[in-house]
């Protein structure tokens, strides 16, 4: 089964088109990191798909139950919902209650039974360092506590699909090294996860698949190695040498660029650094030096966001 399947979704606010026919499929099992620059149409589609914001068209799909179709089907939501693990982007937490009444309400609202509740939220207090603040009020907490806390709270349910919206957000290294362990656990359990970032580094770790999100619509969406090496493909990598004396490169087919005196930057599609030395050799000519480069997904990133 498909965990997700969004079809031509389209979403205007007044005249701000910010879905402009997006077309996504999550497999059931996988980790998928929801990549684009601010304003890209990130959360007006996860919203879209819990039902907080209604779409002008287009199909969604959530756990075999289509919940949209160009107008909501109220049933299929509620039920694909009992189902699903949602972490807003802006936080939304009662500041007068504990994280124990916390979870305990929102364990209630998915009618899941008080010994079974009260075992739950000291697992997931537990596993994200929050037991000792059980019964301090959460209006006193900090950013990054509060953040673990609407992470916990999404996973009450034991959901079979996480959707989370920049769910690292505020978070400290030793917090995101947490969460990226709570999101391996699901994975093994066979639990699907969905989550948005503007920030790279975030997603590479831990996602199987990215899809980049640029002005509402679906760029790209690929392994992180496959984009990788595509990327590389095309020229990526970038060799910088420097040579004794003036070398002629015409007819290597690189891409080649004077910097300075005898020093050459070549772009190819793959490491061509043992023919560089033969082209400078046959030339009479020796190598300085010589670097390769390649880049960084960061940089990769924000090609494709470009
Ligand atoms: N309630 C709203 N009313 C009007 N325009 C909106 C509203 N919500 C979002 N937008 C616009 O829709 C576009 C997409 O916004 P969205 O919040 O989905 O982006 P995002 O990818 O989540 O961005 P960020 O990384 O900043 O969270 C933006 O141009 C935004 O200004
Ligand atoms: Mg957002």
């Amino acid at each position: 089964m498909t965990a997700i399947i969004i079809e031509d979704l389209k979403k205007m606010y007044k005249d701000v088109k910010a879905l402009d026919g997006l077309n996504l499929n999550v497999p059931e099992g996988r980790i998928y990191g929801f990549l684009g620059p601010n304003g890209a149409g990130k959360s007006t589609t996860i919203m879209s798909m819990l039902g907080i914001v209604r779409p002008n068209s287009g199909r969604i799909e959530l756990l075999g139950k289509e919940v949209f179709n160009d107008g909501f089907s109220e049933g299929n939501l509620v039920k694909a919902k009992e189902r699903i693990g949602y972490m807003p982007e802006h936080a939304t937490l009662w500041d007068f209650l504990t994280p124990l009444q916390t979870l305990d309400i929102i364990g209630l609202a998915y009618r899941i039974p008080k010994m079974e509740r009260a075992k739950r939220a000291r697992e997931l207090l537990e596993m994200v360092d929050l037991w000792e603040d059980r019964n301090r009020k959460v209006g006193k907490f900090s950013k990054g506590m509060r953040q673990k806390l609407l992470l916990v709270q999404a996973l009450i349910n034991d959901p079979d699909l996480l959707i989370l919206d920049e769910p690292m957000n505020g978070l400290d290294p030793k917090g995101i090294a947490e969460f990226k362990e709570i999101i391996r656990r699901q994975k093994d359990e066979g639990k699907t996860v969905f989550f948005s970032s503007h920030i790279l580094a975030h997603v590479e770790e831990v996602c199987d698949t990215v899809g980049v999100i640029v002005r509402g619509k679906l760029r790209l969406e690929d392994t992180i190695d496959n984009i990788k090496r595509e990327f590389l493909e095309r020229g990526g990598y970038v060799i910088l040498v420097e040579t004794n004396k003036p070398v002629d490169f015409t007819g290597t087919g690189w891409k080649v660029e004077t910097r300075g005196e005898n020093r050459y930057v070549i772009r190819a599609s793959s490491d061509v650094r043992e023919r560089v030395y033969d082209v400078v050799s046959s030339q009479g000519a020796k190598i300085l030096q010589m670097k390769v480069r390649t880049p960084s997904l960061e940089e990769i990133f924000l090609k494709v966001v470009e």
